[in-house]
């Protein structure tokens, strides 16, 4: 069975979208299979991957490819279709061999209101309770279908019911971040909405109703494996004092607030795991990711991830090209150390 790690914030514009993309990259250039989920309406991570630029494109493309969407996907159970949830077949990522894509849908936000009842109603409602599982089956037997062995989820910025669902139905789950004030204020909401999505899904968990229903709902707990920092100005390599603030702060509230928080929901992995990982502790930072500078526009035209740019691709000659190099080494080696980190961290699903 594939594992599935979320990558979640309800702030927005935090790189979670950018992080998936490149994380999947990576984790298929080493040999992974990985299905990249788009379960943001605003689709943002479709629009990357297959270089979209307008709303022409997504119109076209869900005519042409009326099945191949996450929407579609869910569409039997939440429209009360007499026909079961199937595998949607995924696009190939064009130039990462092994990496997929689970595309998005622009109206996937029109299932929010009832999945949300249905979550509150717990099975109460016999019409509703095959709901809160589908979404989990749907991901699972599409992973299956691709022979995958890594899904990353990509969600959207807010604390919808959609989310919650996909929170807390993952194995594991990383927290993207940008080192300024609302990413702090971030994590501390995080600590408080977190332990409600949890008793909500014990409680789930253990209702019959829902654990008969055709798509039950399952039997998880997903652990936190670590935040990600990114976008900070460099000076010298390092963060400049400015940023370094943002970052400690975040750090702190991850070390003293998150995850004490999560611990007793038996939400995190044993120590011993985080141990095995240099330097992770005690913030559970897993990178610190700089600003890509000119090399992200660079990335969205060519819907390849920075540190993958072909030379052609940089564009330029002599000293700017050498540059240019210099960075995208530079960022191949921290996306290949983080990739480990999350390899190491996720390895081995007895650790659930
Ligand atoms: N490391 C980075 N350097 C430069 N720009 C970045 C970086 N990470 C993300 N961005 C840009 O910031 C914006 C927000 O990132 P995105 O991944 O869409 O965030 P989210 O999915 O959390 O809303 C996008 O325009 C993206 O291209
Ligand atoms: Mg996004």
């Amino acid at each position: 069975m594939a594992k599935r790690i979320a990558l979640f914030n309800h702030k927005g514009g935090v790189s979670k979208t950018t992080t998936t993309f490149h994380i999947g990259w990576m984790l298929a250039s080493k040999g992974h299979r990985v299905v990249l989920v788009d379960a943001d309406p605003q689709c943002n991570l479709t629009g990357l991957v297959l270089g979209f630029k307008g709303e022409n494109e997504f119109e076209n493309f869900y005519q042409m490819e009326s099945d191949r969407n996450i929407r579609a996907g869910l569409a039997p159970a939440f429209e009360s279709q007499p026909r079961a949830v199937e595998a949607v077949e995924c696009l190939p990522v064009n130039g990462c061999e092994g990496l997929f894509l689970l595309p998005g849908h622009i109206r996937l936000s029109e299932y929010e209101v009832t999945l949300g009842i249905a979550q509150e109603l717990s099975g109460s409602i016999q019409t509703l309770q095959n709901l809160p599982g589908s979404l989990s089956y749907l991901l699972d037997i599409t992973a299956e279908k691709h022979s995958a062995d890594v899904m990353l989820v990509d969600m959207n910025p807010s604390l919808s019911s959609i989310n919650q669902n996909l929170l807390m139905t993952s194995d594991f789950f990383i927290v993207p971040t940008s080192p300024d004030y609302f990413s702090v204020m971030a994590v501390e909401s995080l600590s408080t909405v977190i332990p409600r999505w949890h008793a909500w899904s014990s409680r789930a968990k253990s209702n019959p109703i829902l654990k008969s229903a055709t798509y039950p709902y399952p039997d998880k707990n997903p652990k936190f494996i670590g935040t990600i920092i990114q976008r900070y100005r460099p000076r010298k390599g390092s963060p400049t004092e400015g940023f370094q603030k943002w970052i400690d702060m975040i750090n702190e509230r991850i070390a003293k607030q998150l995850a004490p928080t999560l611990e007793p929901l038996n939400m995190l992995l044993p120590k011993e795991r985080y141990k095995q990982v240099p330097e992770l502790l005690p913030y559970f930072c897993l990178a610190q990711i700089a600003d890509f500078n000119t090399l992200i526009a660079k990335s969205q035209d060519y819907q390849t991830p920075v540190f993958a740019l072909t030379t052609a691709q940089l564009g330029h000659v002599g000293t700017v090209l050498a540059e240019d190099q210099r960075k995208r080494r530079e960022f191949y080696e921290v996306f290949e150390d983080l990739v480990e980190r999350v390899t190491m961290l996720t390895n081995d699903a007895s650790s659930n």
